[in-house]
């Protein structure tokens, strides 16, 4: 069973997105063999839901956030086969607590596996408005499809 955990600062907009995103498109396409989680480089929101606005955008979509916030924890090196961070500061924040090459090559940025946008992050909604959101899950529609290819072949 392969395992991939998103990652950002606060675990209650971008990577709940990510994970919710991602476990849509493995329902849609009838695969259940993966699996799927997301956590915070920060556990300052642990225990809450995802955020309201993050999850009204995504409803919209067809798309249900349900995950509870939760900050990362060491294991997760051990545990995740692909570790895929939504910003640069998230990555760097993960690259300094990583402790063997193997760990570290676990890494990736969200945006490595965009397939017609230019980002190089996926850019915080937390303090902006309606606009974010959706590009949050924007970023992550355009991404998924090279993401689980990656991952089945991981
Ligand atoms: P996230 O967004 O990293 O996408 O979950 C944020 C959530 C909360 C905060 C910052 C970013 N915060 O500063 O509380």
């Amino acid at each position: 069973m392969k395992k991939v955990l998103f990652v950002c600062l606060g675990n209650i907009c971008r990577s709940p997105a990510a994970e919710a995103v991602y476990k849509s498109y493995l329902e849609t396409n009838g695969i259940s063999d993966i699996e799927v989680d997301s956590a915070g480089t920060s556990a300052y929101h642990e225990g809450e839901p995802a955020d309201q606005r993050m999850r009204d955008h995504a409803r919209e979509r067809g798309v249900e956030i349900t995950s509870i916030s939760r900050g990362f924890k060491r294991d997760d090196f051990e545990n995740f086969d692909l570790i895929v961070t939504m910003d640069n500061s998230n990555y760097n924040t993960l690259v300094l607590k990583a402790t063997s090459e193997e760990h570290k090559n676990k890494l990736t940025p969200f945006c490595h596996f965009l397939k017609t946008r230019t980002e190089k992050e996926v850019p915080d909604p937390y303090y902006g408005g309606a606009d974010g959101f959706e590009t949050v899950l924007d970023i992550l529609k355009d991404g998924m499809e090279n993401l689980h290819q990656r991952l089945i072949s991981t």
